[in-house]
Order: C-alpha cells, then structure tokens, then sequence
C-alpha cells in the first residue's frame, strides 16, 4: 500500500475519532499518530497479502500422483526416441533441400544422420518390448492398460465435447483417468510402431528382406515409412503437443508426465470422475482406520 494512501486512511480514523469524542488533539501529537496509524495499516496490509500468497501457494502445492517412474520413464525414452527419428528422418526424406544440407553440414553429414536414425529406431523398438512386457507382467500396467481400453463412454464423450464447442451445451464432458483424447493418443502409437518398425527394419536390413521378399515389398515399406512419417510427425506436433502442452489450460508447458504430478485443480477440471474415486477411496480408508 502507498505511503500517501494510508496517510489518507488514518487521517479519515483521527478525524473521526475527533469528530466523535469532540475533541482536537495536539498538532504535533496529531502528525506522530497518523505516521503510526499509517504505518499499522500498511503492516496489516502487508500481512494479509502474505497471507493470502501462502494460502494460494499451499492451494496450487495440492498434487496427486498421476504417472509412476515407469510410465514416465517410458514416455521419456519414446518422446526422446521419436524426436530424433523426426529430426533425422525428414532431411533424409527432403535430401534435395537447403535446410535437409544444412542440417547435415551442422550434424557432419548425412551418415551421421542416417547412424542417429537407428539410435532413435533402437530406442523406439526398446520402448515398445518395454511396455509390452510392463503391460503383461505388471499389475500397475495391466490396470494402466484397462484404463485406457476405449469404452461407449469415450463415443459419448466426443459426442458431448463437440456439442459443447459448437456452444449447444454448458456442460462438458467429465472424464475419468483418461479422456478420448488421451486414448486416442496411446492407440496411435500402436498403429504408428508397427507401420514404422516393420518398414524401417525393410529398409535398415534391406539386402536380408529383398533376398526373401520380391522388390515391390521394399518399395511399399520406403513409401509407407515416408508417408507414415509425415503423418506421425503432424500427428505428434499437432495433436499431441496441442492437447498435452499448447492448449489454453495448460500453455505453454504441462509437467505432469515428467514430474508425475497434478495439482487439485486441474485434476478436478480435467479428470472429475477420477478425483471423485480418489477421494471416496480415500474417505473408505479414513473411515475404517476410524473403525479400527
Ligand atoms: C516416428 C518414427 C520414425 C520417423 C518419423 C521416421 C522417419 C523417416 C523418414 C522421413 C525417412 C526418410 C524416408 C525417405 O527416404 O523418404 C526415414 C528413413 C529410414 N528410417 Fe525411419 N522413421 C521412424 C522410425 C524408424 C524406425 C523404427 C526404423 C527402424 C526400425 C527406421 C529406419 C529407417 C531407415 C533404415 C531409413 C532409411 C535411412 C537411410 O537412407 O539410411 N525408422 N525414416
């Protein structure tokens, strides 16, 4: 608070106080209370702004735990996989532009890229046993994996978004752990891995594949690989990054799948349904420990 607005302030109390009791103090007294009174003023103001930052803090440090070490691990190494496979691929595609050269004189050459390209591929077909396997054999994978099996709810869902951003509905939909957005993304990948793992590997261990399968398999695996390519990369930057990091709630960045966390508030706008299980269970459990 300014100096002159609390002058103000405890100029408008003495006058009162005067006007009250009617009487008129001392000049000099009087200026020495005001400067006090101003003073009390602005530390009380001060301290229900501290106040109110630490209640808003404390708020926004409400977090859930959305994603275990091992999603995040594994969203780590595709996320870090497919960039490079994005990065190294398109110059090779675009090999005739300005940009693709560019590239390769800043990188050292297009056997560099083409070497960073199996890299990115290693990690890609990696991540891809890994999941199989955390899915398989783990009870949080096999839960993870329900959770994100698309149901009628998900159709409803759409159904319902889409009325809501046409403006025919107040409401929107009221997802659980994962939306159809989400869904939609996970099973992307699924069709993504196995059209680029497979034509990618025609193309890595080409002499083994044309050896066993006539030339125009080779040539369907180089065009479904080039185009699937441009479709994944669209698909990733502009779907994905829109709806994970670039929409208006979240903008311009969402730790959550590297961090793990989700404070309250976004986890009551964007998974209701799953906050609401959370905190039932959570009230369960409190009640019987209660109980015991
Ligand atoms: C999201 C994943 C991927 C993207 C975006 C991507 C992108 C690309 C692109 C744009 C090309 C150039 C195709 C052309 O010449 O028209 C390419 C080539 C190639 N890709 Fe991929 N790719 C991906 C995954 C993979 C995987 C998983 C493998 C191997 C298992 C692989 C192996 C190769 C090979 C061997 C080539 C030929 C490169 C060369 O000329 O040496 N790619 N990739």
């Amino acid at each position: 608070m300014k100096r002159k607005n609390s002058l103000e302030e405890a100029e408008k109390l003495i006058s009162e106080v005067e006007k009250t009791k009617d009487v008129e103090l001392d000049e000099e007294f009087r200026e020495r209370l005001r400067i006090e009174i101003a003073k009390k003023i602005e530390e009380e103001v001060e301290r229900k702004k501290r106040e109110s930052l630490k209640k808003a803090k404390k708020e926004e440090e409400e977090y859930f735990v959305r994603f275990s070490l091992n999603i995040r691990l594994q969203h780590l190494t595709l996320a870090i996989g497919v960039i490079l496979l994005i990065i190294t691929g398109l110059p090779i595609k675009f090999h005739d532009s300005w940009w693709a050269n560019l590239f390769f004189d800043l990188i050292g050459g297009i056997q560099v890229s083409r070497f960073i390209h199996r890299v990115g591929a290693g990690m890609l077909i990696f991540v891809s046993i890994w999941h199989t396997i955390y899915i398989a054999f783990t009870k949080e994978g096999r839960n993870e994996f329900k959770e994100l099996l698309p149901r009628k709810k998900d159709f409803l869902d759409f159904y319902q978004n889409i009325k809501y951003m046409l403006g025919k509905t107040n409401e929107r939909p009221k997802y659980g752990r994962y939306s159809y957005i989400e869904k939609f993304d996970y099973w992307a990948v699924y069709w993504g891995m196995v059209i680029m793992v497979l034509s990618g590997l025609i193309l890595w261990f080409h002499n083994f594949f044309l050896g066993i399968f006539p030339k125009f398999v080779f040539d369907i695996a180089k065009e479904a690989h080039s185009d699937e390519a441009m479709l994944a990369t669209l698909a990733i930057v502009i779907w994905h990054w829109y709806n994970a990091h670039f929409n208006p709630h979240v903008f311009p960045f969402n730790p959550t799948i590297f961090t793990g966390k989700i404070s309250k508030e976004r986890m009551m706008r964007e998974h209701p349904l799953e906050y609401e299980k959370i905190m039932k269970e959570k009230l369960m459990k409190e009640g019987k420990a209660d109980e015991k």
